[in-house]
């Protein structure tokens, strides 16, 4: 054996190690070595690469652990969800949330608001029991935090230890970076959310000291008794106890209190000495909070109004044509490229034809661009003084880019014609079907790590995939041969896809991506269905109407979604194309968590308005207290509670028919002793 094949073997070995240690590390997460024992592996691998480069051919250490390996915290659940924030950007969509709240909580006059600034650092989640801080975790992915504790402990605003406090208590807030410390750490970081971010990561909680981060506590996590009754008192609580609570915090009311709120902090911001994104609007009431809950995502309690961006100025070069996985066609300016906010933009939406129409927007028009948030930056408005004399109205095409007729549709709630112009073909427009490839793998989907968008692209552009099954008999062979892929990361995602197939229905309706399905629909249609035997049915043209009767009957699906599903389903190359999918993956029954309470395994189904609360809020009771919601009266039913407000009487009829007992509002708050 020659000296070379000798270094090759032995890097080969130690290789082999390493992946077992990795894989034990990242994926179990069940080290089976020290930190120290695997660190230095790595070490000892990473001297050989670099005496020796050709090894890195053979197995490229950078590539298998990237970034994680100097961050690895192990993962605690959070006792309570950490969500997420719904966002509003103006008036209409706070008056929006504000008519939500009051509808749900059936309450007519305006609800109190804690009107509180939206620190943009990083969320972490403080656990004190008996008064010492135990332990702190990041908010991960809202369920499984990272145990940053070490890194927590080096911030001396928070507080190890409190005093009459509950037995436990977690506090929840903003870890963030002042701009003039941040001012020092300019190169090495982008912003001050990226330097607190980092900061907290680190390996080595000495590294974490060595920048001073701050706390701002805004809200607290599992608690053993209560603390107060709304939100207000829950700060100056916290307060009490030594946290730092931001001064800007107030009650306030009405749409014009929001607003006022909203500009006078805007007008704050730049003198501030840490970032703020816009306000965080939360009902005050705790018990309206408990009452409103949360969706899959975020509570209902509480909206984030985003200050509105940043703004500059460019030039169209040119108007293209976007199809979206709905057939949506949206107008894009390409334009000269500009810094928005440190970030250089070439592309901004025009929304829609209406939209260019009402602006008179034209190409080679000087256009005001605005970037808000992670929303796709948009043109604002057009400069007309500097418009070229020549210059000609845009004619919006009306055919898609696979050359088909679009159709503006007639919406059904509000009867008018759409401002947006569609391609209704589905699968049969590549276009399309190329977005609903991007949408299948998405996070929220079947969340296929290393089949992101570009790759996706790719394997298009090269008819590699070209409907959702194709991704699951993918060609590992060919794809080795392309640049970019290499053992490990065709391993990785060989994976991905594999356990991915895996899928409950629920979830799996929500990534076909049927237009006005989302993640709660889905979840909705996903308790309807039970199983994908019964989903099925849907390829069936006329099971499908007699299920589609049934499913208007559905608390939450209108005839928006009945339409849209009808639609979905009765396009041919759809069916085939759902139905091919379906055939090689293992789709999971439905899995309702049914919580344990007075109605555990009673059917319950409501009709006609009430009262005291909205039929949104009677069945969010209902499912606390462990009943299922039934979209339909059938022998299952137990309960059909009856509204006094405009109560369908067809149901009324069958449920007596089928000897289903039949309550009023009343005798329903009697059943659970409200
Ligand atoms: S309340 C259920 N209050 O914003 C979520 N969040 O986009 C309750 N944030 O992850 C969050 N300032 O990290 C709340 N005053 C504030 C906040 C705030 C910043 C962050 C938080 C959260 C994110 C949501």
């Amino acid at each position: 054996m020659t000296e070379k094949e000798k270094i090759i073997k032995l890097y080969k070995k130690k290789i082999d190690k390493f992946l077992k240690y990795n894989k034990a590390y990242f994926q179990k997460d069940d080290p089976i070595v020290s930190d120290f024992q695997f660190d230095k592996l790595k070490k000892e691998l990473l001297g050989l690469a670099k005496k020796y480069p050709h090894l890195k051919k053979i197995e490229n250490l950078e590539n298998i652990v990237g970034h994680k390996l100097s961050t690895k915290f192990s993962k605690v659940k959070h006792s309570k969800a950490m969500l997420s924030l719904g966002n509003a950007f103006n008036k209409e969509e706070m008056l929006d949330f504000q008519k939500k709240i009051k509808n749900f909580l059936n309450i007519k006059p305006d609800i109190e608001l804690s009107s509180e600034p939206k620190i943009d650092g990083i969320s972490a989640s403080l656990r004190y029991e008996k008064g010492k801080l135990v332990y702190g975790l990041s908010r991960g992915d809202g369920i499984f935090g990272e145990d940053i504790t070490e890194n927590l402990l080096t911030i001396n605003e928070i507080p190890k230890k409190i005093i009459n406090a509950p037995e436990v208590l977690e506090v929840r807030g903003e870890v963030y970076i002042g701009k003039r410390d941040f001012e020092k750490l300019k190169n090495k970081f982008a912003n001050p959310r990226n330097a607190a971010g980092g900061s907290l990561r680190q390996k080595d909680s000495r590294e974490t000291k060595k920048i001073p981060l701050k706390f701002f506590a805004y809200g607290i996590g599992e608690t053993s008794s209560e603390i107060s009754k709304n939100q207000t008192d829950l700060l100056k609580k916290l307060k009490d106890w030594y946290f730092p609570i931001n001064s800007h915090c107030k009650k306030i009311r009405t749409i014009s209190e929001i607003e006022k709120s909203h500009e006078e902090l805007e007008n704050l911001r730049s003198s501030l000495d840490y970032d703020v994104d816009g306000i965080v609007y939360k009902v005050n009431d705790l018990s309206f909070q408990n009452r409103l809950g949360s969706t899959s995502n975020s509570p209902r309690w509480a909206i984030a109004y985003k200050f509105s961006s940043v703004k500059a100025s460019s030039r169209i070069k040119d108007i293209a044509i976007q199809v979206g996985r709905t057939g949506a066609i949206t107008p894009v300016a390409k334009i000269d490229p500009v810094t928005v906010g440190g970030v250089v933009v070439s592309n901004a939406t025009l929304h829609n034809e209406d939209e260019i129409n009402r602006k008179d927007i034209r190409i080679g028009d000087t256009v005001v661009i605005q970037r808000a948030g992670d929303v796709i930056p948009q043109v604002l408005s057009v400069d007309k003084s500097k418009r070229d004399k020549n210059s000609k109205k845009f004619i919006f095409p009306d055919k898609c880019l696979c050359g088909f007729t679009t159709k503006k549709e007639i919406s059904l709630t509000t009867k008018k014609t759409d401002a947006v112009r569609r391609c209704t073909r589905g699968y049969e427009c590549d276009f399309i079907a190329k977005e609903k490839l991007k949408h299948i793998v998405s996070k929220d989907a079947f969340d296929i790590e290393g089949l992101g968008k570009k790759v996706i692209d790719n394997f298009w552009n090269i008819k590699f995939i070209r409907t959702p099954a194709d991704i699951f008999c993918l060609n590992y062979d060919k794809i080795e041969k392309m640049e970019g892929w290499g053992k490990l990361s065709i391993k990785n995602l060989k994976k991905a896809i594999n356990d991915s197939k895996k899928i409950v229905l629920d979830r799996f309706i929500y990534s076909i991506g049927i237009r006005h399905i989302g993640q709660e629909n889905a979840k909705i249609l996903g308790g309807f269905f039970q199983t994908s035997k019964k989903f099925s049915e849907l390829f069936n043209d006329k099971k499908r109407k007699d299920i589609l009767k049934n499913l208007d009957d559905l608390d939450g699906i209108g005839h928006t979604q009945v339409k849209s599903i009808e639609d979905f389903f009765s396009n041919q190359k759809n069916s085939q194309i759902i139905q091919s999918l379906m055939s090689v993956l293992i789709i999971k029954d439905f899995e309702k968590i049914n919580k344990i309470g007075k109605l555990s395994n009673k059917n319950i189904m409501f009709t006609g308005g009430f009262k005291k609360m909205s039929r949104s809020e009677a069945k969010a009771l209902a499912e606390e207290n462990g009943a299922k919601i039934l979209g339909s009266v059938s022998k299952k039913l137990n309960y059909l509670v009856v509204g006094n407000s405009k109560p369908t009487q067809k149901k009324i009829e069958k449920a007596k028919e089928l000897d289903v007992d039949l309550m009023t509002e009343e005798k329903w708050y009697d059943l659970l002793d409200r």
